[in-house]
């Protein structure tokens, strides 16, 4: 039985204890003394799943497990990653180390994240959870013999949207989050897109990102009353402002058959509807397959005169907009999500001494991707990701958005 130590205790943690619910070999063992960590104990304990201790720093914490989660916000990886170094060098035997995408708010950050990976020196999983989605995973095996007789995917879409992030000071901050909604959410759709695409039986980064172009706005977010209700939270959001949309294409080559191959991905944070939506399509020679995840066999409802009484809406579904009508209810979405999946892969790879099936390069790749994303709106051209002057920019390209210089570009 593995032990798990979290770094972070707040919405995505709490997602990680129910998870848990559903993944063998592994206890909640420790965590880090942050906001909401007590909270989260009391339900892991409640639930089964581990003693759940409170631990005051990363280097206690990393002493009292083998697997240590960075669960925490996109701003501190890069002094969560050198604690973590620092108490294996003081004797820390850890045995898996698992990061929440994305892997850094841009690539010379997710350079350093690696270099102190490289000094931890156990075996990694960068937590990408759509790519465990069981509609996906599921439409792939039930697709693998038809895949090998007419050929791989060539066009993939995918989309991940909601209303707008909780109202977390830091995720409304692009200079903390790393940007806006293509940043927090694009990460997911070119994830998944270039999954959808890459040919069966070869690895996640088997494909060559080739060129992307992207179109972002501030569509919503700087309008009344959002743009107030970020204020009465202390949030001033358009100082720095950031994208609320992305529509980005993204061109893969395969290189053994030499064919191209095309993801289109679209995230926003104005999707005012039942909750959360992962929405995914992809169309092969002769076949396809689709995922809504706002489809579901349960539903609810509730009333007017009901509704003063109702809990928690997000009881239903993530990010659910509504208290009353008619709302989709998800029975199982740590399961829907992939974040089961992703737990069954990280443990079985760690027990037996290996990286997960998503390693902190492939973490790379996609950040990489994501700034190709922010620099080809900035320079309204397609940014060619074959092309080593636009590799050497990227590597220390941090886009405005970033910088807290949106309003320079933006809507
Ligand atoms: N896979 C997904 O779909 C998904 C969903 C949400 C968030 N995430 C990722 O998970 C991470 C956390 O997001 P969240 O929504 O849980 O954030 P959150 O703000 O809800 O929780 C953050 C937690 O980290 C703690 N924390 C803050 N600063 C810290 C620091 N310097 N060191 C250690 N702990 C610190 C906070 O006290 C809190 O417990 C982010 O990287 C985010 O991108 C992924």
């Amino acid at each position: 039985m593995l032990k798990a130590g979290f770094i972070g205790a707040g919405f995505v943690a709490d997602f990680h204890r129910k998870a848990l619910q559903a993944v063998r070999g592994v206890e909640l063992a420790g965590i880090l003394r942050r906001s909401n960590a007590e909270q989260l104990a009391a339900s892991a304990r409640s639930d089964g799943l581990g003693e759940a201790v409170l631990y005051d720093s990363i280097a206690d914490l990393c002493q009292a497990v083998d697997v240590v989660c960075v669960f925490c916000p996109n701003f501190s990886r890069v002094e969560t990653f050198e604690a973590i170094r620092d108490a294996v060098k003081a004797g820390a035997e850890l045995k898996g180390l698992i990061c929440e995408k994305p892997l850094a708010r841009n690539v010379a950050e997710a350079d350093t994240v690696l270099r102190l990976a490289d000094e931890i020196d156990v075996p990694v999983a960068y937590f990408e959870n759509n790519l465990f989605m069981p509609p996906i995973t599921g439409a792939r095996a039930q697709l693998k013999s038809v895949e090998a007789t007419m050929g791989p995917a060539h066009l993939s879409r995918t989309a991940e949207e909601h209303a707008g992030p909780f109202i977390t000071y830091w995720f409304w901050d692009p200079t903390l989050q790393g940007g806006g909604v293509w940043n927090d959410m694009g990460c997911h759709s070119i994830a998944v897109g270039m999954y959808m695409l890459t040919p069966d039986g070869n690895p996640p980064s088997y494909l060559e990102p080739v060129s992307v172009n992207a179109e972002l706005s501030l569509l919503k977010w700087n309008k009344e009353p959002w743009a107030g209700t970020l204020r009465e939270n202390g949030i001033n959001f358009l100082e720095k402002p950031a994208e609320d949309y992305a529509n980005v294409s993204i061109k893969f080559r395969d290189p053994q058959r030499e064919t191209i191959s095309v993801c289109q991905a679209t995230n926003s944070w104005m999707f005012d509807a039942s909750g959360l939506r992962l929405s995914m399509e992809t169309f092969g020679p002769g076949y396809s397959y689709s995922c809504n995840s706002l489809n579901s066999p349960g539903e609810v409802f509730i009333g007017d005169k009901a509704s003063a009484s109702i809990e928690d809406s997000v009881l239903a579904v993530e990010n659910a907009q509504s208290t009353r009508g008619r709302m989709v209810l998800q029975p199982n979405e740590p399961d829907l999500y992939g974040y089961v999946g992703e737990w069954r892969n990280a443990i079985g790879a760690f027990e037996k001494g290996e990286n997960a099936l998503l390693d902190l390069h492939y973490g790379r790749l996609i950040t990489l991707i994501t700034m190709a994303g922010y620099l080809s709106h900035e320079q309204k051209r397609t940014v060619d990701l074959t092309d080593p002057e636009t590799l050497k920019t990227l590597s220390d390209y941090v886009p405005l958005i970033q910088q807290g210089r949106g309003a320079e570009l933006l809507p």
